[in-house]
């Protein structure tokens, strides 16, 4: 069993060009759970997210709706980006702007020492950019467009036309790093997750690393280059950054690490952002003689008719569509559980209203809201004694343990699906219990009366654990959960429990008063019933 330690995460910082959709929120759901998961372990946790700000995309946005760009990434952090992490229950321990002045000084700090060391040279630069990415693109991912864009070059990512850039620029020398990158990956497996995205990375460094261009002079939205104010830092080389500059980096002057603290980091990001957290930024941070992130994990898309989400091709469903009719607990269960982390994973109503159904209130809330009520029925809503054990109470009790152990694991693995299922399958086998116990049978004899109390405790301990471990996905049902449970006045808060130690069977005591349990996952209605 791990050991509590520290576990720091981040998401990537999102863009403020557009309100978010589901593809955004399911980073930060991902993010959220390990974050939750970890502090309930007692490791000391640091949760960042945040946004990016600058750069010709938010500056183009900004300008056609005839704003500053400040105002405009204002309007949408309040507006959008702040409210998102409350309706998906995002428990982040800080939030950073790029606009912010910490992030300035930081970003400042950082390129005058790698100018200074020697890593920065002035040069001449012509390519191919797709504003959408904010990447000069490599051959491999510019394509000839179709329909209206035919004849043109266009983003594999975003199916627009790549524009031709030429500009006295600053440049990185990315290119020294390709040896010390290489090792890292072959000496760290696990530096980049999953497999797959690790080979990708590979093969993508061994055709060659070019320089890196880092700064812009075309437009002026960006943070000024410190010993040069015509150019503005690259808004990747800026973004990356905020990894460090909140937590700290850069805020001492004479000592830029004197004041950094929870990094390294895990990096959840997306497969289309891989190559900038796994490349790129490991050899930013090499370069300044700072430590890589612990890891970079990416996850899949989110899939709508085969194709990434996305507002630019109309397929963005926002975040709030479903959680205003299935609530953020399912919304946060859907995707967790629905999606392999690691892989794509296809989007349908259909699907998510199924799973509500049969996985959420029938498979869970039906198995609490049914304990409680044969609690009330049989035992005045107080927590009935265990009596003498037998074999079919000695599997809910392993299978508890196992639950618990095999969770943590895959939580270490970052497999957050596989975790639910392992979770999950202490929630079949609490419904089966129940259903071959047959409480109702044993309450009509009383020669039975402590029978019924060992079965009633045995699903109401199983809840316990249930509540325990799933609260880092589903909070709100847990906590209403371990009220009703009455393990709040004997065992203290949820959030306190440790959850490493869940499996341990017995811990809530007999004797403790049960209270009215609301519904957690009430039955939606859809237009199918007729009503
Ligand atoms: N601003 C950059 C990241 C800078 S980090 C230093 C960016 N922003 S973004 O808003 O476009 O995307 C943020 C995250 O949302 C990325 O991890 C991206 O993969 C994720 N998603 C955007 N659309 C998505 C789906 N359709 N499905 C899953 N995740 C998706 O990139």
């Amino acid at each position: 069993m791990a050991q509590s330690s520290s576990f720091s995460v981040s998401t990537p910082i999102f863009y403020v060009n557009d309100a978010p959709h589901i593809g955004h929120a399911y980073t930060e759901v991902a993010a959220d759970v390990l974050a939750r998961w970890h502090r309930q372990a007692g490791d000391e946790t640091f949760f960042l997210t945040g946004t990016d700000e600058h750069g010709q995309k938010i500056l183009r946005t900004a300008t056609a709706n005839g704003v500053h760009p400040k105002e405009w990434a204002d309007r949408l952090v309040e507006s959008s980006w702040r409210p998102l992490l409350d309706t998906i229950n995002i428990s982040n321990d800080d939030f950073i702007r790029t606009t912010d002045d910490r992030h300035k000084v930081g970003v400042e700090t950082f390129l005058q020492r790698l100018h200074d060391d020697g890593h920065v040279y002035a040069g001449e630069f012509e390519a191919l950019y797709c504003v959408g990415c904010e990447e000069f693109k490599p051959k491999s991912e510019i394509v000839d467009g179709e329909g209206a864009f035919e004849g043109q070059k266009v983003c594999a990512i975003h199916s627009k036309p790549l524009e031709l850039l030429q500009e006295k620029n600053y440049f990185f020398k990315m290119s020294a790093f390709q040896d010390r990158l290489l090792a890292l990956y072959e000496e760290r497996p696990d530096f980049v997750q999953p497999a797959s995205a690790r080979n990708e990375v590979i093969a993508f460094v061994q055709q060659g690393l070019e320089d890196l261009s880092i700064s812009r002079t075309s437009f002026d939205w960006g943070i000024p280059i410190p010993w040069d104010s015509a150019h503005v830092t690259y808004v990747w080389f800026d973004a990356l950054l905020n990894y460090i500059t909140a937590r700290g980096y850069g805020q001492n002057p004479t000592d830029p690490t004197a004041e950094l603290k929870h990094w390294p980091a895990v990096q959840i990001v997306g497969k289309d952002i891989l190559r900038f957290h796994a490349v790129i930024w490991p050899a930013m941070l090499m370069a300044a003689g700072l430590e890589v992130p612990s890891n970079v994990f990416a996850h899949g898309w989110l899939l709508v008719g085969g194709e990434k989400m996305s507002k630019s091709k109309l397929t963005g469903i926002a975040p709030n569509e479903i959680t205003d009719t299935f609530g953020a607990d399912a919304f946060r269960y859907y995707f967790m559980r629905a999606v392999s982390f690691g892989h794509d994973g296809s989007f349908s109503w259909e699907d998510l209203a199924a799973r509500y159904q049969a996985e959420l209130a029938n498979g869970f809330g039906n198995l609490a809201s049914r304990l409680l009520a044969m609690n009330v029925k049989y035992f005045d809503g107080v927590v009935p004694a265990a009596g003498a054990e037998e074999p079919a109470d000695a599997v809910i009790r392993e299978l508890a343990a196992k639950a618990a152990a095999d969770a943590d694991a895959h939580i270490e693995a970052f497999a957050i699906h596989e975790a639910l299922a392992s979770i999950w399958e202490l929630v079949d086998a609490l419904n089966g219990y129940i259903t071959e116990q047959q409480p109702w049978v044993l309450a009509k004899d009383e020669t039975q009366r402590e029978r019924l109390g060992t079965v009633l405790y045995t699903v109401s301990e199983g809840l316990r654990v249930l509540a325990e471990l799933l609260h880092p996905v589903i909070p709100e049902s847990t906590g209403k959960l371990w009220a009703a449970l009455g393990a709040e006045e004997s065992l203290g808060a949820l959030a306190a429990q440790s959850i490493r130690e869940a499996g341990t069977w017995g811990r809530l005591p007999a004797g403790a008063t049960q209270h009215p349990l609301p519904v957690l996952f009430p039955r939606i209605e859809t237009e199918g019933d007729g009503k």
